[in-house]
């Protein structure tokens, strides 16, 4: 099957603030390897080279993503998070635990923060989805984004995507969070690194650089 968009290509161009889109979708992409290997997760390569979809078991789904339009079909079980990463190429949304426990799949819909391995395409359907990718501003960072390069806010960098979607979420229901306001935002978001202070610290940046 094949979606009807082309997706968004990474660009190469050297961010002005100094980190290049490729490297900063490319350090998360290098978390999630890790990530796979150490849990032994193979799922998402498994579903990745599963067969064709049966025509009898296809339903026509029209998902928003990242403002873009993308007819696809779909099987009623399929999650958003396998259809996004694997019939759209967003990868930059993470499979982690794939039961709702870790938050690396964190996307908005509706500007909310919701797991995607728990959300089934069929449900998104009609809603307004953002990944990973569509938080970045052309060719460079989108803020919280910025603001978590700025702070360090990484290790392995495989909760990242999502830490960034969670406060990404949080910062356009409360563009001035009070501590305790970002600590429970990115409470569903498990980093196993133990970055949380960096975190914290970045979600108040990132709260800075949107305000201008
Ligand atoms: S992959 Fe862990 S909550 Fe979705
Ligand atoms: S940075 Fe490694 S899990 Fe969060």
């Amino acid at each position: 099957m094949k979606k009807e968009e082309d997706d968004e290509k990474i660009g190469q161009c050297q961010c002005r603030r100094g980190v290049t889109r490729r490297g900063f979708l490319a350090s998360v992409g290098v978390g999630a390897m890790a990530a796979l290997a150490t849990s032994g997760k193979i799922s998402a390569a498994a579903e990745a080279s599963a067969p064709e979809l049966p025509a009898e078991k296809a339903v026509a789904v029209t998902l928003l993503v990242n403002e873009r339009r993308h007819r696809l079909l779909v099987e009623p079980r399929w999650s958003l998070l396998y259809v996004l990463r694997e019939h759209l190429g967003l990868t930059g949304t993470k499979v982690g635990c794939e039961r709702g426990e870790c938050g690396a799949c964190t996307v908005l819909i509706d500007d909310l923060p919701r797991y995607a391995c728990l959300t089934l395409a069929v449900e998104a359907e009609g809603r307004r989805i953002t990944t990973l990718e569509g938080l970045m501003q052309g060719e460079e960072l989108g803020p919280v984004q910025q603001a978590f390069a700025e702070e360090d806010a990484l290790q392995c960098g495989y909760c990242t995507p999502g830490q960034i979607m969670a406060v990404e979420g949080l910062l356009r229901a409360r563009p001035q969070p009070a501590t305790e306001e970002i600590r429970l935002a990115v409470s569903g978001n498990i980093c196993r690194c133990g970055a949380y202070p960096h975190i914290f610290k970045a979600a108040a940046r990132a709260a800075d650089l949107k305000r201008g």
